[in-house]
């Protein structure tokens, strides 16, 4: 099992698979973009399977989640699906994206093995999703959304981050387009995980603003608090129900204590927290001929250190190195 000294086990596994992607949103990257990972040092698609088979077989994930960067880049994703698929146990797994390309390639990624998607929508006006990820293409993710649910990945998430000045008047707009097509909509508190280091706790816009906001023109009842598990989300029935909409309030409402997580970059090193300070490697002793047995013990002693908490709150909080681009979210 993968336990640290606070009792929490981690069954989520996060893997990054590039940390590429074709937009720039501004909560995420600058405008030029960064300077990309280079290839040799990311983990080849049979690595990657290596390491995720490690995990499901050896220390109890039962969860594998593909992110970003923008994973649809990857050229070999559905491949990496397939093989994940066909490990025993097999895991749940899911795919965070941005829907740019969906509209290709959901049936491959639903035929691979794909078993939920969230997609990443934060604005519904062209013109705000051209300013805040710097790219002309909601249309695209519109598509991909549409594509996504006809390719039997019911029912999908979509992701929202709200940006003061930007968009934080979509809230309700949002819940009412996610209601009208049957997506489970999820709002995101603006984390420091940007690359620029831009992040202002004065501009974030809260969980409760947003719950305001929605209160205006829906009624929210909080749901069973025994359905959240370790969900970072508190969901709530819109309306009565059956329909839901979530809040993630990393910041103002953190939820580290139950967190069931852990992350693997790109290039093959393991992060016990987003906002971990310390990485570390398993593509060295992979490439260098550590077996199984190996590569599970430094896992494990990669995560046993795992601190309480993100910190975000405390006067001395460094944001980590890595942006979440370079992370996976
Ligand atoms: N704060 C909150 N959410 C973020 N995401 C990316 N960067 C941030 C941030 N700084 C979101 C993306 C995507 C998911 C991976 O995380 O919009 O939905
Ligand atoms: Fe888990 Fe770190 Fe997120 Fe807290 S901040 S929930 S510890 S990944």
């Amino acid at each position: 099992m993968l336990a640290d000294s606070f009792g929490r086990i981690a069954t989520d596994l996060r893997v990054s698979l590039t940390d590429r992607c074709n937009l720039r949103c501004a909560y995420c990257m600058p405008p030029d973009g960064l300077d990309w990972l280079a290839a040799p040092g990311l983990l080849t698609d049979d690595e990657v399977v290596r390491l995720v088979r490690v995990g499901v077989q050896r220390l109890g994930i039962r969860e594998v989640r593909f992110t970003g960067g923008e994973p649809l880049l990857r050229r070999g994703l559905e491949g990496i699906i397939a093989r994940t698929a066909a490990l025993r146990p097999r895991p749940e797994i899911s795919l965070t994206t941005n829907g740019i390309g969906l509209t290709r390639r959901a049936a491959a990624l639903c035929a691979a093995g794909l078993d939920r998607i969230n997609v990443s929508l934060d604005t519904l006006r062209p013109e705000t999703f051209r300013k805040l990820a710097r790219r002309d293409r909601l249309a695209d993710v519109l598509d991909g959304l549409a594509a996504a649910a006809g390719a039997g990945l019911a029912p999908v998430k979509v992701n929202a981050v709200l940006m003061r000045d930007s968009n934080d008047d979509e809230a309700a707009p949002l819940l009412r387009f996610c209601l009208g097509h049957g997506y489970e909509l999820r709002f995101i508190e603006q984390m420091p995980l940007d690359a620029q280091h831009g992040w202002k706790r004065a501009d974030m816009v809260t969980a409760g603003e947003i719950l305001a906001a929605l209160g205006a023109e829906f009624t929210l009842t909080p749901d069973d608090p025994d359905r959240r598990g370790s969900a970072p989300a508190e969901s709530f029935l819109v309306d009565g129900g059956p329909a839901r909409v979530g809040v993630i309030a990393s910041v103002t409402r953190p939820f580290c204590g139950t967190c069931d997580r852990v992350r693997l970059t790109a290039d093959g090193q393991v992060r016990n927290c987003l906002f971990a300070r310390t990485e570390t490697d398993l593509r060295g002793p992979l490439r260098a001929g550590a077996g199984d047995a190996e590569l599970a013990a430094l896992w494990q002693r990669a995560v046993a250190p795992k601190l309480p908490g993100h910190g975000i709150n405390d006067p001395s909080f460094l944001q980590p190195e890595r942006p979440m681009s370079a992370i996976g979210g």
